[in-house]
C-alpha cells in the first residue's frame, strides 16, 4: 500500500472522527524513524519537505528517496510539500514527484491569496495532486505573546467560504490559537471558533504548529473538526535530546547518534498517531 495522494484519507479521517498527522522530515533518520512507526501502528500520514528543503541542494534527492520509500511502505504515506512560498516552488515540487502539496499565501492581502491559490490549484488538480492553502495566519511560537496570544492572525469565519468556492483548495489550514515551534507561554486555542468554521465548510480542516499542545487541546480540536494535524518542531527535540544523552560518557559513536535519532523520532511517531486516533486506519 504505497504512494499516495492522501485526499481520501482524509475524507476518511474527517468521516471517522480522527485526524491524520504530517510530519516534517530533514534526513534519512527522521524518515526511517517515522515510516517505521507508520508501519508498526498501521497508521496512514503525510511526511513533509518544507518549501526551503526541497529548494536545497540535495531537496530533490530526498523527496526522491521519500518516493521510493513510501512506495515500499505497508501503510499509505502522501509525499507532501510543506508551506510552498510560491507558484514556482509548487512547480518544483510537483516536478520532482510530490503528491500533494500546500501553498502557503496566508501573509497575502485575502485577494492575492485567493488569486495565487487559484492558479496553483488549478496546476495541480490537473497532475492529480491535492492542495491545502491557509487562512489566517499561524505565526511563530517564539512571538506568541504578542501575536496569537492576542488573536493576531486568526481566521475570520466571515471569509472561509467565498476563500475555498473561489479557490477550489482542497483542505484549509485554519489559525485558531496555535503557532509553529517553541511557544512563549502556552497556547490557547479557541474551539468556539474551530466549530463556527467547521459548521461552514465540508473540506478536511488543519492545524498546523501541533507541538506544544497538550493532550487534551489536541483531543478537542479533532473532537471538534479538525481532521489533519502538523507536527515538526517537537520531534527534532526529541531526537537532539536522544542523541545528545548517547554523546554522554564512553567513546562517541557516530551510530549510536544515528540509531538514538531514528528510535526517537520512531517513539514521538507513534506517540502522536495513537494520540489523534489514526493507529489501525490504514486500510
Ligand atoms: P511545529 O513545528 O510547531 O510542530 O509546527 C509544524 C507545522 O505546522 C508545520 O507545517
Amino acid at each position: 500500500m504505497p504512494l499516495v495522494s492522501i485526499g481520501e484519507e482524509l475524507k476518511r479521517a474527517q468521516a471517522g472522527g480522527y485526524a491524520l498527522p504530517l510530519f516534517d522530515t530533514a534526513d534519512v533518520q527522521s524518515t526511517e524513524g517515522m515510516i517505521q512507526a507508520l508501519e508498526d501502528r498501521k497508521a496512514p500520514a503525510m511526511i513533509a519537505l518544507y518549501s526551503g528543503a526541497l529548494e536545497r541542494p540535495n531537496g530533490r534527492a530526498m523527496a526522491a528517496y521519500i518516493r521510493t520509500r513510501a512506495e515500499e511502505a505497508s501503510v499509505p504515506i502522501s509525499l507532501m510539500l510543506d508551506h510552498g512560498s510560491s507558484f514556482e516552488n509548487v512547480m518544483h515540487a510537483i516536478a520532482a514527484g510530490f503528491t500533494d502539496v500546500m501553498y502557503d499565501g496566508s501573509s497575502l492581502p485575502f485577494e492575492e491569496n485567493v488569486a495565487q491559490t487559484k492558479a496553483v490549484v488549478r496546476a495541480a488538480h490537473a497532475v492529480g495532486l491535492c492542495v491545502e492553502a491557509e487562512l489566517g495566519h499561524v505565526g511563530s511560537g517564539s512571538d506568541y505573546q504578542s501575536f496569537g496570544a492576542l488573536r493576531k492572525g486568526f481566521t475570520d469565519p466571515d471569509t472561509v467560504e467565498r476563500f475555498v468556492s473561489e479557490t477550489g483548495v482542497d483542505f484549509l489550514a485554519i489559525a485558531i490559537g496555535t503557532a509553529h515551534g517553541l511557544y512563549e507561554g502556552d497556547p490557547e486555542i479557541d474551539l468556539d471558533l474551530l466549530r463556527v468554521i467547521r459548521a461552514r465548510l465540508d473540506i478536511p480542516l488543519v492545524l498546523h504548529g501541533g507541538s506544544g499542545c497538550s493532550d487534551a487541546q489536541f483531543r478537542a480540536t479533532i473532537e471538534n473538526g479538525i481532521s489533519k494535524i502538523n507536527v515538526a518542531t517537537d520531534l527534532f527535540r526529541a531526537a537532539g535530546v536522544s542523541v545528545a544523552e548517547a554523546g554522554k560518557g564512553g567513546e562517541a559513536s557516530y551510530w549510536a547518534f544515528s540509531r538514538a535519532a531514528t528510535e526517537a523520532f520512531r517513539e514521538r511517531v507513534s506517540y502522536y498517531v495513537d494520540l489523534f486516533g489514526a493507529s489501525g486506519k490504514a486500510h
